[in-house]
């Protein structure tokens, strides 16, 4: 089963409706009221037989729920597959729409589960107070939860939903340790109400609040794991109330081209939905807007494999001046380099410190682009960047050795491929620290970023060499991107057992005669077949 999902949330193919209009009362700021109407009928039309309309535009257990587009789409989702509902893609963007400006999420609320919307990888688990680590983060992610905000009432349908649905939910997924129903029939609604409220001031003050326009030039800087820093410019133009196309003129950190393009849908009046391109390939963009209009953030990943992808942080051109970033983020002593200021408004002389020289190659629209030497005497450490009147700091470092290094994720999983499911990858880096003597004698390690190394796999266990999983499970590039192998039954393993392990990923970073080494721990497992919009 693949989810129709992303053509249908974000802007890709979608014709585009000119829905400008005067503001009307109903729907206050976030919708023009055409665009409400055609919202309002299509739930009329498609929704109101079973959830019936107890007063004009409110219908029972639709209009007790808000949630994020994601949300929405999941639970349309199964009101067609499970219900039988039928609508037409047309239909089905205009109900989503309107489902998330009207009944959707303030920019607040979204916080703790946005990792889930950008797909990240391998995210710890969400900190919930009570047991709900327990009772509900064991099927799927904790943002489910923390992106719904419903009463009592309607907590407790969806907990009679879980176990109409899978009445062996006690029995599996380890529940069998807890009195799962029972605490969840009786303890879990008031609890979860309290804290995931359908009313709240955060969503009252924002629904009433105007769309920022969010056409402009920006400045870009973010990164993406396995390929380093990016930085540029993204031109972003309006296409209607809320559509936009960007068009990005991007940089790695060694000046090769990564341009891109995309078209996007805002929802609730900053949640950015993008499909397009990026160094040429096909990408989904899960981004959020700043209430004023003047930040987008978030991640981007490839279509179909969005466990690769990286960080995406924009910033307008106007504004106080400002450094955004520094590409490199460390220095070694002894070097001569060439060094991206990312940033705005920033004129006047460069200075980072003693034991270094910058001197201004060019000015860019997104900031300085700078020869910098540092002498072998350097003091290692943070150093303060200054440009002008302008000083920020913990942006760049100073470093003469690489004490030690950290693998990220500590922690990851991989799944095999075949047939027509694609492989989920893990991508790996490895991240350096240098050892600097504080005021106090205290030593602090200083982060400095990714470094090269070299990669290897070895086996987590014994059972793991037994087995020969370094063999079956995959390959680990020299770029840190672990790929994992096709899925079994494998007639080579015994038993011809699946192409499944248990791995120790291994970064070795040699300077001369030493070397230091990291690792992190990667379970290769079996595909998953489901591939909701929020895991
Ligand atoms: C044929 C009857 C039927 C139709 C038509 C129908 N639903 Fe449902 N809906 C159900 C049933 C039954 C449940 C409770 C079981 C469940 O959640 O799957 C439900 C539950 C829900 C819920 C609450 C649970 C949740 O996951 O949030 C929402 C919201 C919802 N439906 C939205 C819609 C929307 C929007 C439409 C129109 C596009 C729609 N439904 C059309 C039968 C229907
Ligand atoms: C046994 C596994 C399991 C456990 C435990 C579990 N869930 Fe779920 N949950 C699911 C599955 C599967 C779905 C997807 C249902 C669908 O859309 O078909 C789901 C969907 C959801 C949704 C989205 C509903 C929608 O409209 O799509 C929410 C919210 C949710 N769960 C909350 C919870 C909460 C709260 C708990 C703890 C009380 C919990 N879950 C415990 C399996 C589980």
């Amino acid at each position: 089963m693949h989810w129709r999902v992303w053509s249908l949330i974000s802007g890709g193919v979608a014709a585009v409706a000119v829905l400008l209009g005067t503001v009307g009362a109903a729907h206050a700021a976030m919708m023009p009221p055409a665009a409400a109407r055609a919202g309002l009928a299509v739930v009329q039309a498609h929704c109101s037989a079973c959830h019936r309309e107890t007063a004009p535009g409110h219908f029972a257990r639709i209009s007790e729920e808000r949630k994020s587009p994601e949300g929405w789409a999941m639970t349309i989702f199964r009101m067609e597959n499970v219900h039988g509902v039928r609508l037409t893609q047309k239909q089905l963007r205009t109900i989503l729409r309107y489902l998330s400006d009207v009944q959707g999420l303030a920019p607040s609320e979204t916080r703790a589960g946005r990792f889930a919307l950008e797909r990240r990888p391998n995210h710890p688990i969400l900190k919930l107070p009570y047991n709900l680590p327990v009772m509900c983060g064991r099927c799927h992610s904790l943002a489910r939860v923390a992106l719904t905000r419903q009463p009592a009432s309607e907590w407790r349908k969806l907990i009679n939903f879980h176990v109409g649905q899978f009445p062996f939910l006690e029995y599996q997924d380890g529940s069998r340790d807890i009195r799962w129903w029972k605490i969840a029939s009786t303890q879990l609604p008031a609890k979860l109400a309290k804290l995931f409220p359908l009313h709240s001031a955060a969503w009252r003050q924002w629904r009433n609040r105007p769309r920022a326009d969010l056409a402009g030039v920006w400045i870009v800087h973010g990164d993406m794991p396995g390929r380093g820093d990016y930085y540029g410019t993204a031109l972003i133009r309006r296409r209607s109330w809320d559509r936009y196309r960007a068009r990005y003129v991007l940089h790695y950190a060694n000046g090769a081209a990564f341009n891109g393009s995309s078209d996007a849908i805002i929802y609730t009046g900053f949640q950015w939905r993008g499909t397009g391109t990026l160094g040429g390939k096909p990408v989904h963009e899960v981004y959020f807007a700043a209430a004023n209009g003047s930040r987008i953030r978030g991640r981007w990943f490839l279509a179909g494999h969005s466990e690769i992808g990286g960080d995406w942080d924009a910033a307008r051109t106007t504004g106080a001046p400002k450094v955004m970033a520094v590409i490199p983020s460390a220095l070694e002593v002894g070097t001569r380099q060439r060094l991206i200021l990312v940033g705005r408004g920033l004129r006047g002389g460069v200075d980072l410190g003693p034991g270094t020289k910058a001197r201004i190659l060019v000015r860019r629209p997104y900031g300085l682009i700078l020869s910098v030497r540092v002498n072998a005497h350097a003091a290692p450490g943070y150093r303060t960047v200054r440009v002008g009147g302008v000083r920020s700091r913990d942006l760049l470092a100073v470093y003469r050795r690489v004490d030690h290094l950290e693998v990220e994720p500590a922690f990851a999983i991989a799944r095999l491929g075949g047939g027509t499911l694609a492989p989920v990858d893990a991508q790996f880096q490895a991240i350096g620290y240098t050892n600097v003597l504080g005021a106090h004698g205290r030593v602090s390690a200083v982060r400095l970023g990714a470094m090269p190394v070299t990669w290897s796999v070895a086996p987590f266990n014994a059972e793991a060499a037994k087995r020969g999983d370094v063999r079956f499970a995959g390959t680990l590039r020299q770029d840190g991107l672990f790929v994992p192998a096709e899925g079994g039954p494998d007639s080579k393993r015994q038993f011809s057992a699946d192409n499944t392990g248990d791995l120790y990923v291994v970064a070795t970073r040699r300077t001369g005669k030493t070397a230091v080494v990291a690792k992190a721990h990667l379970i290769v497992t079996v595909q998953r077949w489901i591939k909701p919009p929020i895991y």
